[in-house]
């Protein structure tokens, strides 16, 4: 088979596949906070690492089709945008089901982390709350952002860049030197509702 992007209903695929062949991807649930202080809590699968020296990470907030934003941001990017720092909470198994709970659409004055049932943790070098509970943290502080390409419909996707400024570590996922993804098992995110928990690891040598 092959196709044009968005021509994929033609081709009997239902929804587009994009996410499934781009998979796994490793979920970013990223904490931030409002000028009024309201915790905000949202997971990102487009998101990675991108850099080693200086750290840095990057998730993409795609265009928010609420009436009360205006800007088409979603509310992690404006609160981004305006207080210059977030965290990135890493995913453990244990933890999925809060996480997924925390991409529900809530209006900027719901404290995500109550929703969910989540305990906040204080940061050490941003003032945005860190999840409580997960396996790590990276604190980071806002570099840049890229606007994408409108999306046909006049609204466009953000990439948002941060440089990692702390990062915590539980000691319990940390065996010989080594952090131990085995023990707590990150979520990644396949495509529809799909998602997948690591339990194998293999060691290659190059
Ligand atoms: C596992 C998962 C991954 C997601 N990844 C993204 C993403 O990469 N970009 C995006 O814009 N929305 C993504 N979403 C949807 C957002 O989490 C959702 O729109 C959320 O309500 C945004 O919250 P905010 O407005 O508080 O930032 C994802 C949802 C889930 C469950």
């Amino acid at each position: 088979m092959f196709f044009l992007p968005g021509t994929h209903k033609e081709h009997g695929l239902a929804y587009s596949p994009l996410k499934a062949l781009v998979s796994p991807r490793p979920v970013g649930w990223i904490s931030s906070q409002s000028t009024d202080k309201i915790a905000n809590l949202s997971p990102y699968s487009f998101f990675n690492a991108i850099a080693e020296l200086p750290p840095m990470v990057m998730f993409i907030s795609a265009p928010d089709a609420r009436e009360e934003n205006k800007d088409g941001h979603k509310d992690s990017l404006t609160n981004i945008l305006k207080t210059g720092e977030f965290g990135v909470n890493i995913v453990a198994m244990a933890q999925a089901e809060q996480m997924v709970k925390t991409s529900r659409n809530v209006t900027s004055d719901i404290d995500e982390f109550d929703l969910a049932g989540i305990t906040k943790k204080t940061a050490e070098k941003i003032s945005a709350p860190l999840v409580a509970g997960a396996p790590a943290h990276l604190e980071c502080k806002y570099y840049d952002h890229i606007t994408l390409p409108d999306n046909g419909r006049g609204q466009h996707s953000v990439m948002v860049m941060g440089t990692i400024v702390g990062i915590h570590i539980d000691d319990s996922i940390i065996k010989d030197g080594h952090v131990d993804i085995k023990v707590y098992q990150p979520v990644a995110r396949l495509g529809y509702k799909d998602y997948s928990a690591i339990h194998d690891v293999f060691e290659l040598t190059p």
